[in-house]
């Protein structure tokens, strides 16, 4: 990236206050930048409220990303750093839990399937255990009888991506960040093809660097010579209240059509529906049966649970699943940090590690080298 000036306080304006955006803006501002970020709406509400909060690097790794997988176990790693530092800071817990994720399988096809997925990430070198019905069960009593196998990934947990967007408000705030909520960033002021500011309607707010963290809406954002490919895909989830004293479970399970994750207060989230929807926002009838259905096949127990919560998010979803990281392909002073799609809540650490360093310094971190914007320019060219 070029950077013209290079100044001892740069100003870095940050459109988006997702995970993403608060977590690189925390990192700019522990280095002494001085940091605004905006978001159209209230920060930390969007996906990083309606995500899950896995930390799956190893069960969620698919034929096709195999890319993407460096990048996922860096950020994992990267999460118990990430999270202790957030606690000691702020004073508040984020719910990071590491006891492991089960994915499991009844019928015979299905357990298929996980085989043919377990074989291909145990290809990747990833450390994955085989297990039989019987062991799932010891892990998880509660777990449908019919249970045939599992997989267990000790590496794999979650972290209460709510609480972590609640805690990294507190940090923008203790390192000095400014967040400005319920603004609409009309425009990006551009000067002799380099983006010096941004556009509020009347007002331009100046920057030496604007970050694009903006999840689903960032094409939306006027003034982009080339907008990033991200689109909105809709999931519906919902959440159950279980019996602290006797919870019906105590992993995050992938089983087939859902997962489920278990939060310390007790609430049992269950997610999620992909669906090409735009930004809908309905929860539907069809929505809810399919969550509910898959969860009572793996965890017959939870028709007994109070229903807590039902909710509609939108992946920031990107044509070949990879998030953006780079300066953008057409106007220096701008970086995108978009696109994370199912990934946002396990990519911030890395994301707010190299964007910062990129901003700061204008060194690409080899990191996120594979995902800069000229991706889809190279595709095209092609
Ligand atoms: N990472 C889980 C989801 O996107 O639903």
């Amino acid at each position: 990236m070029t950077l013209l000036h290079r100044p001892d306080k740069p100003r870095v304006a940050i459109i988006g206050g997702g995970i993403i955006g608060m977590a690189i803006g925390w990192r700019l501002a522990q280095s002494g930048a001085s940091v605004d970020i905006f978001d159209r709406a209230t920060a930390g509400q969007g996906a990083t409220r309606a995500a899950a909060g896995m930390l799956a690097a190893g069960v969620e790794a698919e034929p096709g990303e195999q890319r993407l997988l460096p990048l996922c176990l860096e950020s994992q790693a990267r999460w118990p750093g990430f999270a202790a530092e957030l606690e000691v800071l702020t004073g508040l817990p984020v719910g990071l839990r590491t006891e492991g994720t089960l994915v499991v399988a009844s019928t015979r096809d299905e357990v298929e399937l996980l085989r043919a997925n377990y074989e291909f990430q145990r290809g990747l070198g990833l450390d994955l255990t085989w297990l039989s019905g019987a062991a799932a069960k010891e892990k998880e009593p509660f777990l449908n009888p019919r249970t045939a196998a599992g997989v267990f990934s000790a590496k794999d947990g979650q972290v209460d991506n709510r609480l972590a967007g609640a805690a990294l408000r507190v940090a923008l705030e203790k390192t000095g960040a400014r967040l400005h909520e319920g603004v609409d960033v009309t425009g990006l002021d551009v000067q002799t093809g380099r983006v010096t500011g941004l556009i509020l309607g009347e007002r331009t707010i100046p920057a030496d660097t604007v970050v694009l963290a903006a999840g689903a809406w960032s094409r939306l954002i006027p003034g982009q010579a080339s907008p990033p490919p991200v689109r909105p895909v809709k999931g519906q989830m919902m959440s159950l209240s279980m019996d602290l004293g006797n919870p019906l479970l105590t992993h995050v399970v992938w089983a087939p059509k859902c997962y489920l994750v278990p939060r310390a207060d007790g609430t049992l989230i269950i997610g999620a529906t992909t669906e090409e929807k735009g930004f809908d926002a309905q929860m539907t009838a069809g929505g809810v049966l399919a969550l509910l259905d898959a969860a009572w096949r793996a965890l017959p127990g939870v028709e007994e649970l109070p229903v807590k919560e039902m909710w509609v998010g939108h992946r920031p979803g990107c044509r070949d699943d990879a998030p953006i990281l780079g300066p953008s392909a057409g106007l220096d002073g701008l970086v995108l940090a978009t696109g994370h799609h199912r990934n946002g809540i396990l990519l911030a650490p890395i994301t707010a590690d190299a964007i910062s360093c990129l901003v700061l310094t204008g060194r690409v971190d080899p990191h996120i080298a594979p995902f800069g914007a000229g991706r889809f320019d190279a595709a095209r060219a092609a």
